[in-house]
């Protein structure tokens, strides 16, 4: 089964938006969760988080940034154009309940996970405090659809082109020591960001969650690919989470494990930019 590209477009530079006819995740998908696709025969599997889903339409969004060599291919594909594979909705659904006020920070493509969050806290009856963030205005995605998602919405620019000037921890912090009391706090993007807002915190009695992105192969806790410390135990993303507790994380080693096949991946880029096959020995 071929499942087709019905959008695709542009969002900022390099972060692409497709919506995927994809019936069967869509009827199953919840927020929290992810797919794992394959363009063709000859392509790697990568995991990306479902932006949006619409069973009626029988549809699914993704937002993906350009990386390495799946994703830049993935770019340059069109509405009409079929991917081999869809699989999911792979992972646990995030555990959304009424609790009061419920804080989610984006950073840079981590919006896109976060935006149906905002909507299924804020339809289980909770106050949706969004912080989202990139490094300048022009990088920022999905900021209409968070505004309408949310309550209250704050922006946070590397280089203050645009909210706040900085990184959304200080914006986080503010609400903190502000006095508003939160319940619970949900922060999805790079792991740097995640790792500095688990440590923002840390010193405050505030449950804080973190979706994490380790390599993904087979996304059904076979393979052992995607382990992560969470706890002092061995967790598999893929079926344990990717949600996990932010204190319990071990960063560094979901960090470390992360920049393991770099020289791999720059030279999928080299041979894909060069026309090989995956065989060819060229450097
Ligand atoms: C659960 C989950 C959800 C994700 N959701 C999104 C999303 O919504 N939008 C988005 O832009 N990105 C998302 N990612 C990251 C995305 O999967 C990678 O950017 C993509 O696999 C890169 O592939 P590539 O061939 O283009 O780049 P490569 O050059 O192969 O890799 C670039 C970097 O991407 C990461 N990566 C590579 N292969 C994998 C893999 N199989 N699994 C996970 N990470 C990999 C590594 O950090 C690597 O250094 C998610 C990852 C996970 C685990
Ligand atoms: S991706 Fe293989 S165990 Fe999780």
């Amino acid at each position: 089964m071929a499942y087709k590209i019905t959008e695709k477009r542009q969002l900022v530079p390099d972060v692409h938006l497709m919506n995927i006819q994809a019936p069967d995740v869509a009827a199953a998908a919840n927020a929290g969760q992810f797919i794992i696709l394959r363009i063709d025969e000859a392509g790697e599997r990568i995991p990306l988080t479902i932006a949006d889903y619409n069973a009626d339409e029988g549809s699914v969004t993704i937002i993906f940034q350009e990386m390495g060599k799946t994703t830049k291919q993935l770019a340059k594909m069109s509405a009409g154009e079929d991917l081999l594979d869809f699989v999911g909705p792979l992972g646990k659904e995030s555990e959304i309940e009424k609790l009061g006020t419920v804080v989610l920070v984006g950073g840079g493509v981590g919006i896109a996970p976060i935006y149906p969050q905002a909507k299924e806290y804020r339809a289980a009856g909770n106050k949706v405090i969004s912080i989202i963030g990139a490094r300048n205005k022009d990088m920022l995605i999905l900021e209409d659809e968070m505004i309408a998602a949310s309550d209250e919405v704050l922006v946070a620019t590397d280089d203050g082109s645009k909210g706040h000037h900085g990184f959304v921890t200080d914006l986080v912090k503010q609400l903190l020591d502000g006095d508003e009391h939160i319940d619970r706090i949900v922060a999805i993007g790079p792991p740097i960001m995640m790792r500095a807002v688990a440590g923002v915190t840390a010193s405050y009695d505030v449950e804080t969650l973190v979706s994490l992105n380790p390599i993904m192969v087979d996304g059904t806790g076979m393979c052992g690919g995607c382990r992560v410390n969470v706890g002092g135990e061995v967790k598999f993303a893929c079926v344990d989470g990717p949600e996990f507790n932010a204190k319990d994380v071990d960063f560094n080693l979901l960090m470390s494990r992360l920049s393991f096949y770099r020289k791999e991946e720059a030279d999928a880029i080299t041979k894909s930019q060069k026309g090989c096959g995956d065989d060819c020995k060229c450097q």
